[in-house]
């Protein structure tokens, strides 16, 4: 689907690291994908060192310190202040590498709801508003950026289109590139993706410019899960808890950050007569490390796994190891229908991020 997407509409479409990096699974994403973005050093080496081609690369703020290394694993740097870009251009220029700058925009426009998920607000650190605007881009500055959606629809997208093509549409002309950051869900059932394309065809149109996406919840949307197991269950002022062997804080940080509510196999939402009700507790001393309740249809009891849908995107890339809580293990089911582990952590992983 992502690969249709890009040859219909003419764009290169690349994983944002910072969604899902499991660089075990490069070579099978390198099929379809060019490359990836990446949003620090890490990740642009990790694109240089396993997936074998240089970053697209954008963080609020770059470090004197990292930044000569930084530019040998990127083809592309987007700053997100003029500030920035003044102050780093003049290296690029000297290093003899390759790189093509770009500007964060904030199109000051976005339909996400959640504060915490919306860089479009006013007020955003993220991004450079059309009133910053220089009447010409300065020299050196190929591309534009922005990331303004979560979890959205390609209609989402055409209103942040109409918005930035409003507040900053002669720039557009002066440019190279767009990267239109990340946030297409066009893996979720539904999507609408010839609308999408047809979007972006007639964009390409108007502007001449080459067309970049950087999903990363789209490129592994319910692609995994993870499996836990009840451990005990505990009962206070009639509130059952079934507590497990994972913890929601250090292992799927979303489920309480944004918050999502995640699919459990074979759990539904509580209804009036729901009589199996519990909660889902995590194994850390955090109070609020549970899930509210749901309902299991029978007594859960301990050794009963609980398997967590669609656990692969901003699971792996946001665990702790708080409390010095176990990461689970990392595995892959095979085409030919084995489980392949491929990572397990230990004390040391554990005891070398301390010191
Ligand atoms: C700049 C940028 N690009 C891409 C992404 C990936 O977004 P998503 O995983 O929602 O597609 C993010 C997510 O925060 C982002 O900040």
């Amino acid at each position: 689907m992502i690969a249709d997407v890009q040859s219909k509409a003419g764009i290169e479409i690349i994983l944002a690291f910072k969604g899902f990096a499991m660089w075990s699974t490069f070579p099978l994403i390198r099929l379809y994908l060019k490359g990836a973005t990446a949003s620090s050093l890490n990740e642009a080496r990790l694109c240089f060192e396993e997936m074998k081609t240089k970053a697209h690369l954008y963080s609020p703020v770059y470090f004197e310190n990292e930044f000569t290394e930084l530019m040998k694993y990127s083809s592309h740097i987007v700053f997100n202040s003029f500030s920035q870009y003044d102050k780093f251009y003049p290296e690029i220029k000297k290093s003899g590498f390759d790189i093509s700058c770009g500007i964060r925009v904030n199109p000051e426009y976005s339909d996400v709801k959640t504060d915490l998920y919306n860089p479009g607000r006013a007020g955003s650190r993220l991004g450079v508003g059309s009133d910053e605007f220089p009447d010409r881009l300065p020299e050196g500055i190929d591309g534009i950026h922005f990331h303004v959606l979560c979890e959205s629809d390609s209609y989402s997208l055409e209103k942040v289109l109409e918005n930035l093509e409003k507040k900053f549409g002669k720039y557009l002309h002066q440019i190279k590139w767009i990267n239109m950051g990340g946030g297409h869900l066009m893996t979720r059932k539904g999507y609408d993706h010839n609308h999408l394309i047809k979007l972006l065809q007639n964009f390409k149109k108007r502007y001449r410019l080459k067309v970049i996406l950087e999903p990363g919840s789209a490129i592994a949307w319910d692609t995994g899960v993870l499996v836990s197991t009840v451990q005990d269950i505990v009962e206070h002022k009639g509130v059952k808890t079934a507590i497990l062997d994972v913890s929601l804080t250090a292992h799927m940080p979303d489920t309480l950050e944004m918050p999502y509510r995640p699919v459990i196999a074979g759990a539904t939402e509580p209804g009036i007569n729901s009589k199996y009700l519990y909660r889902l507790g995590g194994v850390s001393c955090l109070a609020g490390d549970y899930l509210e309740e749901y309902d299991f249809g029978h007594e859960l009891k301990r050794g009963d796994k609980i398997i967590f849908n669609d656990m692969i995107h901003y699971t792996m890339v946001k665990t702790t190891m708080f409390n010095g809580i176990k990461h689970p293990i990392i595995a892959i089911w095979t085409e030919d229908d084995k489980l392949k582990i491929i990572r397990e952590f230990t004390y040391e992983d554990y005891k070398n991020r301390l010191s």
